[in-house]
């Protein structure tokens, strides 16, 4: 069978001709949608009247969809992909989550109680898009009546920098509030009770600390007038590092003593983190932990995955002809289900290696950004481009350096000549120059004849041994890179993401530190090609 319905299209106008004795019905064609098979079966079954099924009825509504409405669903999905993950409460155990979170944070902004709590789960298994769907929803039903601060110890690195953005944002929040209240006066309109803060962000980031406490456990207004306050940290157990743990003693502590309602929300991808948390700092957290987790089966992925790529009713109803919403959903499906799919390929992929929603995502992006009125449904041979994957190490080899690629080789060497799975840099260097002056007399051995030797020793080329110095930057990179990884890391979290975990950590490697290389010797032959230049290393 052939899987790609475009090479099918049988003629410009999109037309097939289906003769059976003297029955001959003409259909055009949707471009996209065209199963001949589906149109045999048409004329086998109903060959008098040829009245379309239902399918068939859609597939002839999809004709002349309009700009608007390709526009409207290409957007709409690129959101959904982007992680605006509106869908997410159809997916049952999310919603669970969901209600959970949101009945926390209702308690604070509704009741005014304070409340602390972990959510803990694996990379992109939905915790931010929980959390923000809820404060999302929540500013529908309660607007301006809380304040939520975002916190991130990727960007936040210790507890002054993040002191100082909850100061920022404060301070953000309470010129909004003396702007609208001035409006209001101006308006006309009874005066409110105008609450004088002083700037939260002070020079000193005492003077800063100082302000935001005696703000948030001043005693001076009804309960009513408190603000509640809602306190997301993305990646929490960076700011349990620090023996002190100031910022989340004085966060979790406001949330048990101070006045106004708190809630405090630690989002992270450890299993360890509440331990990681000082005995202080413990014993005034709620203890509340929800988890997430990924989901067991291909099946249940399939159907988590296909949200970010269905459209909901309510987009649907926007559209200018329903039946193509109706359509994409079915189309969602049927790609899925077809044989050799590529999408589903990707699908598989990914659910056997990272099950990564945010990779799936990005890689559905290409394919649905190319939809167009000629064709509104996403095609499966877009997918051809996102289906060779980032290559992995493989990838990374390719794009090194000379320099990088012959330390790679060197260390691999090591590792194969003296059977161990560890190594450092002042051994990689070692081999690397002995890798480099051997060649050179191989080289210079090579030459024997008299006359040859004559003609080429002006010629020859000598490598350079490098300095040390030189290296030792190369091997940094390697390090970052994530082709060297460091055994006492806990990798397991990371999963392929070493090279921008590294980066944005901006890591030192030293010199005797001893880590574990991510490619063999045996790869490495792989990899290069027979006239590389370095080809001749890889062999022992
Ligand atoms: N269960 C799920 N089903 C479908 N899509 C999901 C699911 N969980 C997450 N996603 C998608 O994955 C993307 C990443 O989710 P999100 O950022 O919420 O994850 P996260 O747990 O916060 O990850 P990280 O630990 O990297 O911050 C979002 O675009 C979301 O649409
Ligand atoms: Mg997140």
């Amino acid at each position: 069978m052939n899987d790609d319905p475009f090479q099918d299209t049988p003629d410009k106008s999109n037309h097939v001709t289906i003769d059976r004795g003297n029955v001959s019905i003409k259909h055009k064609l949707d471009p996209v949608y065209f199963d001949k098979s589906k149109l045999m079966k048409l004329a086998h079954s109903n060959e008098s009247t040829a009245t379309p099924t239902e399918e068939e009825t859609d597939v002839i509504a999809l004709e002349n969809i309009s700009e608007h409405d390709v526009e409207i669903v290409k957007s709409q999905i690129i959101r959904q992909l982007n992680g605006n993950f509106e869908n997410l409460l159809k997916e049952p155990t999310l919603l669970e989550k969901y209600e959970e979170i949101r009945t926390t944070f209702e308690r604070t902004v509704v009741d005014k109680e304070s409340h602390s709590v972990i959510i803990l789960g694996p990379r992109s298994s939905g915790k931010t898009s929980i959390v923000t769907k809820a404060l999302n929803d929540l500013e529908k039903s309660h607007k301006n009546e809380f304040f939520p601060i975002y916190l991130n110890s990727c960007v936040q690195v210790d507890d002054k920098a993040a002191l100082r953005e909850i100061a920022r944002q404060l301070d953000v929040k309470v010129k909004e509030d003396d702007s609208d209240y001035e409006d209001d006066e101006e308006e006309g309109s009874a005066p409110k009770k105008q609450v004088s803060f002083a700037n939260f962000e002070a020079k000193s980031i005492h003077q800063t600390f100082a302000n935001i406490l005696s703000v948030l456990y001043a005693n001076k207004y009804d309960n009513e007038d408190r603000m509640p306050l809602i306190f997301v940290i993305d990646e929490f157990e960076n700011f349990a590092i620090d023996n002190t743990q100031t910022l989340l003693y004085n966060l979790l502590d406001l949330s048990q003593n101070s006045e106004s309602p708190i809630c405090v929300v630690g989002l992270t991808t450890k299993m360890t983190a509440k331990e990681s948390l000082e005995k202080r700092v413990n014993s005034r957290f709620s203890q509340r932990v929800i988890s997430l987790v990924y989901e067991n089966s291909l099946e249940s992925f399939w159907n988590s995955a296909k949200l970010n790529l269905e459209l909901d009713k309510s987009v649907i109803d926007k559209l200018d002809n329903r039946a193509y919403g109706l359509e994409w959903n079915k189309h969602i499906t049927r790609l899925y289900n077809k044989e050799n799919s590529l999408l589903k390929k990707i699908v598989l992929r990914n659910y056997y290696t990272v099950k990564d929603h945010k990779k799936l995502n990005n890689e559905c992006r290409v394919p649905v950004s190319k939809l167009c009125p000629e064709f509104p449904l996403i095609r499966d041979e877009y997918f051809k481009l996102t289906d060779q994957g980032d290559g992995g190490v493989q990838g990374l080899i390719g794009s090194l350096s000379d320099l990088e690629l012959l330390l790679v080789i060197a260390s691999a060497r090591w590792i194969e000549k003296y059977d161990i799975n560890s190594i450092n840099f002042n051994l990689a260097y070692k081999e690397y120059q002995d890798m480099i002056k051997d060649s050179n007399i191989d080289q210079s051995a090579a030459s024997t004849t008299f006359l040859e030797s004559r003609f080429t020793s002006n010629i020859r080329v000598h490598q350079k041994v490098w300095s040390k110095k030189v290296l030792s930057n190369s091997w940094g990179s390697l390090y970052k890179l994530g082709i060297l990884l460091d055994p006492r890391n806990d990798t397991t979290d990371k999963r392929g993401y070493n090279y921008s975990h590294n980066i944005s950590k901006n890591l030192i490697v030293e010199e005797n530190q001893m880590v574990l290389l991510d490619v063999t010797l045996d790869e490495l032959n792989g990899i290069l090609y027979d006239q590389h230049t370095f080809k001749k290393f890889v062999r022992l």
